[in-house]
This record gives structure tokens, C-alpha cells and sequence, in this order.
């Protein structure tokens, strides 16, 4: 039977209401790693506005994870409850949250979009970046090589920051290993020129996201789902790709990771990306054929037919927008009368429906 985009979807102990999900994005506004009243306000916006799931930005496991000096972390208890009143306010919508945990390594310590994404210098609160070895991200500095030790902590960090997660009432966890991250440089023969364990060899490369997935996954009550955002391809001679993805996903769903949010690049900066409406779902598609996981789709998927046809055709389980939510929080609302749909809506939004509507005030 085919589905439609309205339609449910269960993964574990979650309801997913409809699969119109908000990819995480950056909003360069936590200060020292603490999200506020920008957060609330516009994931607040994103809750409300009919989404089957609200995935919040890149979160820092460590305060050296983080992209930008203003991005938000989960390093401890604090910056943890700052999440409280975001969580709790999507649930009193009926919308589960969740959020993606991430670690920039080489790709870190910048400042805002809107200060250029400069390098941070150490009185604005830059650090010196780490990563799997001493190869630079284009003009980035060269990043610290991680030691096996260090290593292994780091995947301790992610469990720890997913425990907290969960308490603090998130639904679903994300492991960002996409878009030339920490994970990513791990997996791509063209950032990790390791002859350690954790280098050479797909087993080798994929090992710190494996037992990073697993040891979090075992600390996960069963009902929560786990996700992994992977960037399919670096578009990229010598580079990760859609086959090493393919068994990377395979791999991922022994060990108990629920879905693949299939994205691509962000690993070198002369990536030559053919961009272009819906451009990533064809690995979505294989990664969901091949490796008989759940997938979702992003990347340029902005008409509601568009995103109907993704599903209806069984390309993905899900679709992620992004900059079509940051122009119109309620897409999912508006998608819905295009195509002729009644959903539900938050009751104090029910009067602005076009569709049937209820009698205007006298
Ligand atoms: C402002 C902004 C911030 C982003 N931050 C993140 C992020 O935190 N984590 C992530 O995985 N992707 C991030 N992305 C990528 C989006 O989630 C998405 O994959 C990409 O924008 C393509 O989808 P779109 O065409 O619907 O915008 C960001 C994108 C934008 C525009």
C-alpha cells in the first residue's frame, strides 16, 4: 500500500504523527554552549506547526564538539535543562523532539555564519580542533590527531550526553556523523590517514561510529529510537561512498540503529555536488533497498507533491526539510491544503483553515 507523508509512522515506543520532519539546523544563537530564548522560540515555531518530529541542531557532546562558539552543547547538567521547556513545550503539541549529538572535530571552533565563519581566536573562545589525523578541512587549521584513548572517551561522552538527553524527556537521538564532522573525517579514506585500529580499512574507519552506535544503543531503553545521519557520498575521487554506505548502514542495524538520515558532502570543500531539487533521495533509496533499514530523505525537497511522490513511491520512510521550515514553520499545514488534506492542527490555529472552515466571528 502506498504512503503518503500524512501518514503515521511507529519506530520503537515513538508515534511519529506524519514523516514531515524538521532536519536539524544550526541556529549559532546557545551562549557558552546553553540554548535560550531564540531556541524556544523557534523550535517552539517548528513543534506547532504540524512536523512529525522535530530533530534540534547539532548539539555538542564535549564543549570542543561544537561547530561555532555559539553553537549549543549537552556537555553537562546545565546546558542539558536548558533543553526542559523546548522538550516539554513540543510534547504539550504532540510532537516528539529529538536531537542530534554531534562533534565538529577538524570542522570546529568557527565563528557564526554572520561573522564570516571566521576562525575563532582564543579570547573569542576558540580551541584547538582534533580529529582523526593531521589533515586540514581547506583553509581550517590542522587538527590535533586523536589518541586510541581519547578515542574511547569520546565515545563514552556521546553516551553520557545521550543519557542526559533522555532524561531531560528527548524522544529520539541522532548521531550526526555527516557532513565532514567527526564521524565522517573517521569514515573517509580522504580525512583518516590513521594505521591504528580506528584507520585504514572500511572495519577501521567505521570502528569509532560502531562502537560509538552500540555502546549508546545499549544504554538506550528499548523504546527509544536511534538515528544516524550519514553523508552518503563525499562527491569526492577517493572518497566514502554510496557502497561503503550501504554496508556502514548494514552494520549500523545489527547493532540496533533504527534509521539512516541519508545526506551527502560537506567533507572537502572541492566536492563538486550536482544540487538540484530532491538530489540526495536516490541514496536514501539504495540505503533502504540495499540495507533493509529505515531511511529518510533530504536535501532540496521543498513542493508538497514532491515530497508525496518520495513516499508514495517507497524512496524513504521519512522526508527532512530544512530551509523550506526556516521560511515556513507550519510547511506541514500549508503542504496539507495544497493537496487537499485535513490534518490536524493546534486548536488555536484551527480558524485560519482554508479548507472547511468554521464560521468566521460576526
Ligand atoms: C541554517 C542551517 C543549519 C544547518 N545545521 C545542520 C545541523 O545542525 N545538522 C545537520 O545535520 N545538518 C544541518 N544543516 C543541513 C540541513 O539539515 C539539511 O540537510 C540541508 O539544509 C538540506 O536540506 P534543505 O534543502 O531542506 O535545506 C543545516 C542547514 C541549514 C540551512
Amino acid at each position: 500500500m502506498s504512503v503518503s507523508m500524512f501518514d503515521s509512522l511507529q519506530i520503537r515506543g515513538v508515534t511519529f504523527p506524519n514523516r514531515i520532519w524538521v532536519s536539524p539546523m544550526c541556529q549559532y544563537s546557545a551562549i557558552e554552549g546553553v540554548v535560550g530564548d531564540w531556541h524556544r522560540v523557534h523550535l517552539g515555531a517548528l513543534s506547532s506547526g504540524g512536523a512529525g518530529l522535530v530533530m534540534v541542531e547539532a548539539t555538542a557532546v564535549v564543549p570542543k564538539g561544537r561547530i561555532s562558539v555559539a553553537c549549543p552543547g549537552i556537555w553537562d547538567e546545565e546546558r542539558a535543562n536548558a533543553f526542559r521547556p523546548i522538550v516539554s513545550f513540543s510534547h504539550s503539541m504532540g510532537v516528539p523532539i529529538g536531537i542530534q549529538l554531534a562533534h565538529a572535530g577538524r570542522k570546529g571552533s568557527t565563528m557564526s555564519p554572520w561573522d564570516d565563519h571566521v576562525m575563532a581566536t582564543k579570547e573569542e573562545g576558540g580551541w584547538q580542533t582534533d580529529g582523526p589525523s593531521e589533515l586540514s578541512y581547506g583553509k581550517f587549521p590542522t587538527p590535533r590527531e586523536l589518541t586510541v584513548t581519547e578515542i574511547s572517551s569520546l565515545t563514552q561522552e556521546f553516551v553520557t550526553a545521550g543519557m542526559r538527553a533522555l532524561a531531560v524527556g528527548f524522544d529520539v537521538l541522532e548521531l550526526h556523523a555527516a557532513h565532514g564532522y567527526l564521524f565522517h573525517q573517521f569514515l573517509s579514506p580522504l580525512s583518516n590517514h590513521r594505521s591504528d585500529s580506528y584507520g585504514g580499512s572500511f572495519e577501521g574507519r567505521a570502528r569509532f561510529l560502531l562502537e560509538t552506535a552500540t555502546a549508546l544503543r545499549s544504554a538506550m531503553p528499548d523504546s527509544v529510537p536511534l538515528f544516524v545521519r550519514i553523508s552518503a557520498t563525499d562527491w569526492a575521487q577517493g572518497g566514502w561512498d554510496i557502497e561503503e554506505s550501504v554496508r556502514l548502514s548494514q552494520e549500523l542495524k545489527m547493532v540496533g540503529v533504527d534509521l539512516i538520515d541519508v545526506s551527502t558532502g560537506g567533507l572537502v570543500d572541492y566536492a563538486k555536488i550536482p544540487v538540484g531539487p530532491g538530489y540526495q533521495v536516490q541514496f536514501a533509496e539504495t540505503i533502504k533497498n540495499e540495507a533493509g533499514i529505515l531511511t529518510s530523505a533530504v536535501g532540496l525537497i521543498t513542493e508538497p507533491l514532491q515530497a508525496e511522490e518520495i513516499l508514495a513511491s517507497g524512496k524513504a520512510d521519512a522526508v527532512m526539510l530544512a530551509r523550506a521550515m526556516l521560511r515556513n514553520p507550519h510547511w506541514p499545514m500549508w503542504a496539507a491544503e495544497e493537496l487537499g488534506v485535513r490534518i490536524p492542527w493546534q486548536q488555536q490555529f484551527e480558524r485560519a483553515r482554508r479548507l472547511a472552515p468554521r464560521p468566521s466571528p460576526q
